[in-house]
C-alpha cells in the first residue's frame, strides 16, 4: 500500500492530484490482489495503464512545450515502466499467477513512482513551471 502522505511532491498541483489518483488506483488495486478477485484485478491493471498513459502524456506535453533538457531520459523512464506494467498485465492474463503480481506491484513498482518522483518529476516540475 502507497500512503500519499508519504509521497513526494511537486511544484506543480496537477501533476500532484494524478500522482495521487495512480496512488488510489494502486491502494485499489491492493486490495483486490488481495481478496484474490481475478476479474477486478484485470479491470484494475487496465484502469492502472490507461492512468498511466494520461499521467505520462500530461508531463510529456509540459516538458515538450517548455524544451525541457532531460525530456527524453524523463520520456524512456515512463516508456519502461509502462511496457513493464503492460507486460504484467498480459502475463497476468496468460498465467493468473498472483505471488507474480504481489512482486511487482508491491516491490518494484512503488519503490519505482517514489524514485521516479524524487529524481525526474521534481526538478522537471521546477523547469517547467
Ligand atoms: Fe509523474
Ligand atoms: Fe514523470
Amino acid at each position: 500500500m502507497i500512503d500519499k502522505n508519504k509521497l513526494p511532491t511537486v511544484s506543480i498541483k496537477a501533476i500532484n492530484e494524478i500522482h495521487f489518483e495512480e496512488a488510489d488506483i494502486i491502494n485499489t488495486l491492493y486490495e483486490v490482489i488481495n481478496e484474490e478477485d481475478a476479474d477486478a484485478i484485470t479491470k484494475q491493471i487496465q484502469l492502472l495503464v490507461e492512468h498511466m498513459q494520461e499521467h505520462f502524456s500530461f508531463e510529456e506535453s509540459l516538458m515538450r512545450d517548455k524544451s525541457y533538457p532531460m525530456y527524453t531520459i524523463h520520456q524512456a523512464d515512463h516508456n519502461k515502466v509502462l511496457n513493464e506494467t503492460r507486460y504484467i498485465l498480459m502475463d497476468w492474463r496468460n498465467a493468473k499467477d498472483i505471488d507474480r503480481l504481489k512482486e511487482y506491484f508491491q516491490e518494484e513498482l512503488i519503490t519505482w513512482l517514489d524514485q521516479h518522483i524524487k529524481a525526474m518529476d521534481m526538478p522537471m516540475a521546477d523547469f517547467v513551471k
